[in-house]
């Protein structure tokens, strides 16, 4: 099992003013930031991030909403890293979402749900190194 995962704050949360709240949780929750920086994403390169979400019918809004403002990436590293990290941040619908995860604190709607976090050990590794080169992780 790999300890890292791979994390943006969404534009709706950059925009809110939550970048520092969501960074405290986190390291309040014991993950070390392994990489970390505030970008922006092309309409393209959202949608080369969200391939594997091509054919679904929310696939366009979700581009759209991704490249409409600055993202935070992040690599975090801890035990159990990807689904500890799905715990913190709650269910994909902040409707679902269990008290004092991020997405019901943070999040506006199942689109604009201020965090992503990855869903497994493999695409962790993936998402972590379309953001990061290996000199940038540490
Ligand atoms: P994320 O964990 O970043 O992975 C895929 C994203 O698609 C997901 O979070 C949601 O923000 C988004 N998504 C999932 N379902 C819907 C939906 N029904 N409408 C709009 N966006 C969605």
């Amino acid at each position: 099992m790999s300890n890292r995962t791979f994390t943006m704050i969404k534009p709706d949360a950059v925009a809110n003013g939550h970048i520092g709240a969501i960074l405290e949780k986190i390291n309040a929750a014991g993950f070390r930031i392994a990489a970390l920086k505030m970008t922006r994403l092309s309409a393209e390169k959202a949608g080369e991030f969200y391939a594997v979400h091509k054919e679904r019918p929310f696939y366009g809004e979700l581009v759209e909403f991704m490249s409409s403002g600055h993202i935070v990436a992040a690599i975090l590293e801890k035990d159990n890293a990807v689904e500890d990290f799905r715990k913190l941040i709650g269910a994909t619908n902040p409707a679902n979402a269990e008290p004092g995860t991020i997405r019901k604190l943070y999040a506006e709607s199942v689109g604009r749900n201020a965090v992503h976090g990855s869903d497994s050990d493999e695409n962790a590794e993936i998402e972590g190194s379309f953001f990061f080169s290996d000199l940038e992780k540490f």
